[in-house]
């Protein structure tokens, strides 16, 4: 090779030494005993003051005031701003490492959650992305993929591992396909408010089709079965395909939601700036009652469904997830100075969630910690 060449591609050699220095890391903390193991303890004050304690860290350094265009109105972009999404991301990535740093299972349906978000958040931003921008190019599609897969595509050659023990990756791919799919299938007409109705009705159908009517899962995802079959040591008699079953089951429809969201999302942000303009009293007795609403239906949610215990909790979560979601939304964005504000440092961790999550198996938990902590 000579110099000219290794000098033209410098950045991409790097990035490639980067990259294989990662995985040579990840091999080390998973198979290997040279850095050495410790034992988890968890200790809830720890947990949550360790969190808190990044709260204020990132309050105090990273508050940020934003005023971004909006896309459709041109005016300053409130609802669903992107920075406040990255937020969201980030903060729940925090919690989600700590969870299974200290194996704190007393949050399980709370992670529980945060998945159901961020799946909300796949149907949400696909869903704006190919409506407004009407980009279906396969080569973008393709990005997109190569993005979401590529890190995982490596981990598994290298440490030789089941696609499935990332099952974040294949969720989201299904997801993302599956908004692709029903925007980009007769896409002309996507303007057309009955044509998006039965669109968003299609999905639902297909959802039940395949998630719900017995047999017909391990049926239809049975020609993919070798790269999303598992099998658990722990309970070897159970399908290949139980554990994606019982994975992609859970968030199965809130992507359908997140894309009813990202369709009304224009009316909302044009209503909400109607309301800024009312005068005081009106303004403030109608946020008022919005708030106390999504108090109270948050209040009731996590009395009757959130306190449940693990197994029963799981039945009711794909038709549930989205009301905590929807809770969060509305008080995030109440008032202006909420909605102009992000916590930068938060953003900045979610926009590397992937990255993080993936990375966190190897380093922080072996494997076999990894398998406890799902099953346990
Ligand atoms: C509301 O809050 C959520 C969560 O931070 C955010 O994604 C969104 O941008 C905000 N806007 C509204 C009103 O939905
Ligand atoms: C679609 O969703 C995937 C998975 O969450 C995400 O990686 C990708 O960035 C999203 N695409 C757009 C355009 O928002």
């Amino acid at each position: 090779m000579e110099d000219s060449f290794l000098l033209e591609h410098r950045t991409t050699l790097r990035a490639m030494a980067e990259f294989g220095a990662i995985l040579v890391y990840f091999y080390i903390c998973d198979r290997t005993d040279l850095l050495g193991e410790s034992t988890k303890k968890y200790n809830r004050d720890l947990f949550l003051f360790l969190y808190a304690l990044l709260i204020i860290v990132s309050a105090m350094t990273s508050l940020t005031k934003h005023s971004d265009k909006s896309a459709f109105s041109g005016k300053t972009m409130q609802y669903l701003s992107r920075h406040q999404t990255e937020e969201w991301k980030g903060w729940m990535q925090v919690l989600f490492l700590m969870y299974h740093y200290f194996a704190a299972a007393e949050i399980y349906n709370a992670i529980r959650v945060f998945i159901a978000a961020y799946v909300w958040m796949t149907g949400f931003g696909n869903f704006s992305y190919y409506y407004i921008r009407k980009d279906f190019s396969l080569a973008r599609f393709a990005q997109m993929m190569w993005r979401l897969n590529f890190f995982v595509a490596f981990c598994c050659i290298v440490l030789n591992n089941d696609y499935m023990l990332y099952y974040i990756c294949p969720m989201h791919t299904l997801f993302t396909v599956m908004v692709y799919g029903a925007l980009g299938i007769f896409n002309k007409y996507n303007e057309i408010p009955s044509v998006m109705a039965v669109k968003i009705l299609a999905c639902f159908l297909v959802v039940i089709f395949i998630w719900e009517i017995p047999g017909v899962f391990e049926i239809f995802w049975s020609p993919l079965a070798i790269l999303l079959g598992y099998t658990d040591p722990a309970k070897p008699d159970l399908h290949r395909l139980h554990e994606w079953h019982f994975r992609s089951g859970l968030d199965r429809y809130v992507w359908i939601i997140g894309m009813m969201y990202a369709y009304y999302h224009p009316n909302v942000e044009k209503w909400m700036e109607k309301l800024e303009e009312c005068e005081t009293k009106r303004k403030f007795s109608i946020k008022a009652s919005v708030v106390a609403i999504a108090l109270f239906v948050g209040y009731m949610w996590y009395e009757c469904i959130y306190k449940l215990d693990k197994v029963t909790y799981n039945k009711y979560h794909p038709y549930t997830s989205w009301i905590p979601i929807t809770v969060y939304i509305c008080l995030r964005n109440c008032t202006q100075q909420l909605r102009s504000y992000s916590l930068t440092l938060f953003a900045w961790l979610g926009k590397i969630t992937l990255e993080t999550y993936i990375s966190q198996f190897h380093i922080w938990l072996r494997f076999v910690d990894h398998l406890n902590i799902r099953h346990a």
